[in-house]
């Protein structure tokens, strides 16, 4: 009896573990495992997809910390469901005062690819070692190949010494009027004053604040670099040069004390859309969607785009990146675990259209391109 009860049993896991390969479905929030059957620790990350291969390119999350221990990771696919794991793409560093030196904050890290210079190009966020969230700047690397290794360039805080399309002699002029010391935070003369500039004035000279980002190329081949500044309360979108290296000086603000973090965006039908998450740290909350006819706006706001269960804190989980392919899109978020980090999950929904507008369905499993 007992032989037949493990004959039986073994054939309803062969059966599963076959009917769950064959399906090739998408089950956002469980353990996805890699080709050696870890799962895949590519946290807050995003996706190039060179020749036929998707590459996905995440932070490396430890068991007990967030910090960076190990650096950006990087796995490759040609289904988006069978991942083979391409090691670290960008190692943190060794050498002490290295802006990436092991132990460093190195978050939501993008790669995109020059067709021009034949380059790899990696941004993210990065936080210097032993200084929680202060230096709030951004990195870059490059590669030859997509998989790395990445060689780091340098970090820094963005467009220091320049002001945002927009801030003509008149904007200048008010902003001239502003004293910081007159205003309470969050109050609407708080709000005005920063929608008026107060911070990109107090950090004009050493460069704006650089946190939580993604990056984006335009039909055109233009890149831009999108990101929390501002202290987290105003997005900034800036033009990037013709490497992808840099930034050109040329850059827009958008939600100005909107508070948003975690930009994912993409473009449909001659339309920008942009997701984001409110600032809540590692907790979930209600995504936020915004629109524009051009990449320097006007960005106008529209209500959370999810539906579902649990569509008021986006499923549990923070965007980190839209993926468009062929004439889908599906949104990427992370469903972060703080106290064990590398055990974060992941949400992978397609994309949806309602009234012209985009809108994310929860979904238990669903098959990419179906
Ligand atoms: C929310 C951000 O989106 C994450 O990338 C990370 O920086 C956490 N905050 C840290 O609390």
């Amino acid at each position: 009896m007992k032989k037949l009860l493990f004959f039986v049993c073994s054939c309803l896991m062969v059966v599963s573990s076959f009917s769950q390969q064959a399906t090739h479905t998408i089950r956002s929030g469980e353990i996805w495992p890699d080709d050696q059957g870890i799962h895949i620790n590519a946290h807050g990350g995003g996706i190039l997809k060179y020749n036929d291969t998707y590459y996905w390119f995440g932070e490396h999350k430890s068991d007990h910390t967030s910090d960076a221990l190990v650096g950006v990771t990087c796995y490759a696919s040609t289904d988006l469901v069978n991942w083979r794991n391409c090691g670290v793409a960008l190692s943190v560093s060794d050498e002490r005062g290295s802006d990436i030196e092991r132990g460093c904050i190195l978050e939501r890290p993008k790669v995109i690819y020059n067709k021009v210079t034949k380059k790899f190009c990696m941004w993210f966020h990065l936080e210097l070692k032993g200084r929680g969230y202060d230096a709030a700047r951004y990195g870059v690397a490059v590669a030859n190949r997509p998989e790395g290794p990445y060689k780091f360039l340098y970090s820094q805080r963005a467009n220091a010494g320049t002001w945002p399309i927009g801030f003509g002699q008149q904007e200048l002029a008010v902003l001239d009027t502003l004293d910081a010391s007159h205003f309470q935070e969050w109050t609407p003369a708080w709000r005005k004053a920063i929608d008026e500039g107060l911070l990109v004035r107090r950090d004009f000279g050493t460069g704006q604040m650089s946190r939580d980002m993604t990056l984006f190329i335009d039909d055109d081949g233009k890149a831009y670099h999108i990101f929390s500044s501002e202290e987290n309360l105003t997005l900034h979108i800036a033009e990037l040069t013709g490497d992808y290296l840099h930034h050109t000086g040329r850059y827009t603000r958008v939600a100005p004390a909107g508070h948003n973090e975690a930009p994912a965006i993409f473009k449909h039908e001659g339309t920008y859309w942009m997701i984001t998450s409110g600032c809540t740290g590692w907790a979930p909350n209600e995504a936020r969607m915004f629109s524009a006819p051009s990449i320097w706006g006007p960005w106008t706001q529209h209500p959370n785009p999810c539906r579902g269960p649990k569509a008021e804190i986006t499923f549990g989980g923070q965007s980190t990146y839209i993926l468009p392919i062929g004439d889908q899109y599906i949104f990427m978020a992370d469903i972060w675990r703080p106290r064990h980090p590398s055990d974060a999950r992941y949400i992978w929904l397609p994309i949806e259209f309602e009234d012209g507008k985009p809108i994310v369905r929860w979904r238990d499993e669903w098959e990419v391109g179906k």
